[in-house]
């Protein structure tokens, strides 16, 4: 085993062995120090599998990597809302890195899916923070479990493909840290990642990798992260710059070049030797995890991680409709039409792409049941095939039902470069409408990296939308459509009915090289509700071939005491209907039951939301803010539990720089979906230490009317200090008209709306009076 003592080694090596640390060997390899015993380490990507490529090295997936498990993609594996299995994979994948000899996995990406344009988006894992934060930590906590690192990436505002090298994105604080931020934060808090890598673009006007405020504020010294950050491959810009903000190594490799400029700075003053020192520390931390901790000769097995894989597409798949249709009957006569039946597309394009080991395709997984195939369509082309469609047709009219099997072909969205619309191709749809026409019974089975319209929805029976689903996905299917698992994924992206209707429409992918993301904390259903739009499908939503009730919403706060000790406060008793009072230091415990009220086994996800009915801000109509999933046997029933804390009721205030809770009236939300809200319990928050109230120059007579003990006596002190007109009533539009103009007057403007003269004592005086009648 090796063992390495950091600090001696940092004291032997020479400045320039220390600049060479900081830039990669070559593609995928840190450098060796061989005088000091130093090895170099791996990394590959990642993320929902290994690429490790061990002859022809690129970072857009186009050379030959080693055979591997390519599970389903992130786009997949978030609809299953499920922490465990998101655990189990990283556990799966550590396994393999360990195999393979690689330090570090290159993931998971947890991007936001700010448009669903991203043609990115496969790779990551929800339009919703909360959500992709909370899986993330999981799969991460899994991959490290096993001693080999994880890369979080792109941190951060990386939420397209168009000019990714370049693009500068233009967000707001609030938005940041509410929106683009949130999940790598909890990432960091709850799973400790050994590397984050840093985005290509810029953010505010600043490279990623340059972004002292991105990497030393809030990464490091906010968040409190302590592993090491890399490049995304080829983002370095200025090498010194990056080291000051808090880069660690850059990769790959700079030939040298980088490594001079790091010596040279360092040799003109430019750059403190303790700077390098901590990158080079961190760089040392990384091998010595790895190298201390290594398996000799691991392995896996691969065919357990491949019914892995195919648990996990199985868990993942979301039910969109189902007429009755589904589950098929094995003795009936299905007609499977499609390519994709044959070759199913079941992972992206670019530096996620996985060599699997073996794929099964829906039919190489239906051998023994009766079914007839028909290809239908050519993925290659746009165009309807007249020959492919009439034997498509009569394949579907002898059948009792028709699948169909449809999708984005690769060429529609990969890493590299966005998407410009939302359709599938036209030859699919056109092929869809065919169908229909001739057998009533038509399922559509969808296989895609993100949100597609479905202008055929109200036609079709059934829709099971399986996104890319891994090596396995064929037999996933198979068991889905059959039964044999009951669908139990619900959406973690809305599905919009038109691409103009999605909140980035106007800004995106960005002009002049800029892209402002103008809707803020408006993003996916955040948006979608507040404009009380109707979508396709809405986030959290999802189907089961059986049924469930929830009932019995309970409330408990934990209260902790000065000692550390939790105790049981203010509890609800059940009614669904009734309410708490807690502090916004105290702890919520929302306790829900769920019944399976129909007749077969299944899960299903229990999602809770929060709605601030009285925010001094804007915020959206609810935010998701817990989540559980649940297995059932029928008529079985669970309890199930969220635990909320200070920051589920948080909002980002620009102005304390900090999250904030205020005080009020907040409602939780138990849902199945977004859209269907099944309880609802209210809590009246206050705050464990008032906030102090500031009376400023802008401070208005309407900001302190709701505080006055007495507001009626705001009135008396204006009408005896200035004889200001005091309409406290407002049943004529004059009065009306009155109120509203006095309740917008800050206090200086009194000076010369007094029919005297107001000194500046004056004021003064009347400002400690009015303090003195707050409530
Ligand atoms: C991608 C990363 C990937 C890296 C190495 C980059 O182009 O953005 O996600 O890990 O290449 O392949």
């Amino acid at each position: 085993m090796v063992t390495m003592d950091i600090k001696k080694l940092l004291s032997e090596m020479t400045l320039e062995e220390k600049a060479s640390l900081c830039s990669g060997a070559d593609f995928w390899h840190t450098k060796a120090v061989e005088r000091l015993g130093i090895p170099q380490v791996m990394v590959s990507d990642g993320p929902h599998g290994i690429r490790k490529q061990e002859t022809r090295a690129d970072y857009i997936g186009l050379g030959e990597s080693v055979k591997a498990v390519c599970f389903p993609a992130a786009a997949t594996l978030s609809c299953s809302y499920d922490r465990e299995l998101l655990h189990k994979l990283g556990s799966a994948l550590g396994e393999e890195c360990q195999a393979e000899e690689l330090a570090t996995l290159l993931g998971p990406g947890i991007n936001i899916k700010r448009s669903p344009l991203c043609g990115r988006n496969f790779e990551y894992f929800s339009e919703d923070p909360y959500l992709a934060g909370e899986l993330a930590a999981s799969y991460v906590n899994g991959v490290q479990s096993k001693n080999v690192g994880t890369s979080v990436k792109h941190f951060a505002a990386n939420n397209q493909e168009t000019r990714r090298l370049s693009i500068n994105a233009v967000v707001d604080e609030r938005t940041l840290r509410e929106i683009y931020l949130a999940a790598f934060e909890t990432v960091v808090k709850k799973a400790r990642p050994w590397t984050i890598m840093c985005s290509y673009n810029l953010i505010n006007g600043t490279y990623s990798c340059e972004n002292d405020w991105l990497l030393n504020k809030v990464l490091r010294n906010e968040w409190g992260f302590e592993g090491l950050v890399v490049t995304d491959w080829g983002a370095m810009n200025d090498r010194v710059k990056a080291l000051k903000a808090g880069l660690d190594l850059e990769m790959p490799s700079s030939h040298g070049v980088t490594d001079k400029e790091i010596v040279d700075a360092v040799n003109e003053g430019k750059l403190s030797m303790e700077t390098l020192d901590q990158a080079v520390t961190r760089i040392l931390e990384l091998v010595k995890r790895y190298m201390e901790n290594k398996v000799d000769n691991a392995s896996y097995d691969k065919e357990e991680h491949h019914q892995l894989a195919r648990r996990m597409a199985e868990e993942s798949a979301v039910l969109l409709k189902n007429e009755d249709i589904l589950p098929l009957k094995e003795e009936e006569t299905v007609a499977f039409i499609g390519e994709f039946a044959e070759r199913p597309r079941y992972q992206g394009g670019g530096s996620s792409h996985i060599n699997s080991f073996k794929v099964t395709s829906a039919l190489d997984a239906s051998k023994g049941l009766p079914i007839r195939y028909a290809r239908g369509y050519d993925s290659l082309k746009d165009e309807l095939d007249d020959a492919l469609v009439q034997e498509a047709l009569q394949c579907a009219k002898e059948a009792k039902v028709a699948v169909v099997f449809a999708g984005l072909p690769d060429l529609y969205e990969s890493e590299g470069y966005d998407r410009t619309h939302l359709n599938l191709p036209d030859n699919q749809n056109k092929l869809i409408e065919e169908i229909i026409k001739v057998q009533p019974n038509t399922v559509i089975v969808l296989h895609n990296g993100s949100p597609v319209l479905m202008p055929w929805a109200n036609k079709v029976k059934g829709i099971l939308e399986v996104y890319l689903g891994g090596q396995a996905v064929g037999e996933a299917t198979i068991n889905l459509l059959y039964g044999k698992v009951n669908p139990s994924g619900k959406l973690a992206e809305t599905f919009p009915l038109r691409l103009q209707d999605n909140p980035s429409y106007y800004n995106f992918p960005g002009t002049n090289r800029n892209v402002t993301y103008q809707e803020g904390i408006f993003v996916g259903y955040r948006h979608y509700d507040a404009k009380e739009m109707d979508v396709l499908y809405p986030f959290g939503y999802g189907l089961s071939y059986t049924t469930f009730e929830y009932s019995n919403l309970r409330m408990q706060v934990l209260h902790t005491e000065a000692n550390g000790e939790t105790i049981a406060q203010g509890s609800s008793n059940g009614s669904g209907t009734d309410m708490v009072h807690m502090k916004d230091t105290d702890q919520l415990q929302v306790t829900v039951t769920v019944k399976n009220t129909g007749n077969r086994f299944g899960k299903e996800i229990v999602q809770l939301y929060i709605h601030d009915k009285e925010a001094s801000v804007i915020r959206p109509p609810k935010e998701l803010k817990g989540f559980e999933k649940v297995a059932l046997e029928p008529s079985e029933e669970k309890d199930v539990t969220f635990t909320l804390d200070n920051r589920s009721f948080a909002f980002y205030c620009t102005e304390r720089n900090d999250w904030y809770v205020e005080s009020g009236e907040y409602q939780i939300l138990i849902a199945k979906s977004s859209r269907n809200i099944e309880l609802k319990g209210t809590v009246i928050m206050e705050k464990e230490v008032p906030e102090p109230f500031i009376i400023d120059d802008r401070t208005t007579l309407g900001d302190l009317l709701p505080r006055m003990k007495d507001p009626s006596i705001l009135f008396k002190i204006l009408a005896g200090a200035f004889g200001a007109a005091s309409a406290q009533e407002s049943n004529t539009s004059e009065e009306k008209m009155m109120m509203e103009m006095v309740k917008s007057m800050p206090l200086h403007c009194l000076r010369s709306f007094s029919p005297t003269p107001v000194n500046p004592e004056d004021l003064e005086n009347l400002k400690q009076m009015i303090l003195s009648q707050l409530k």
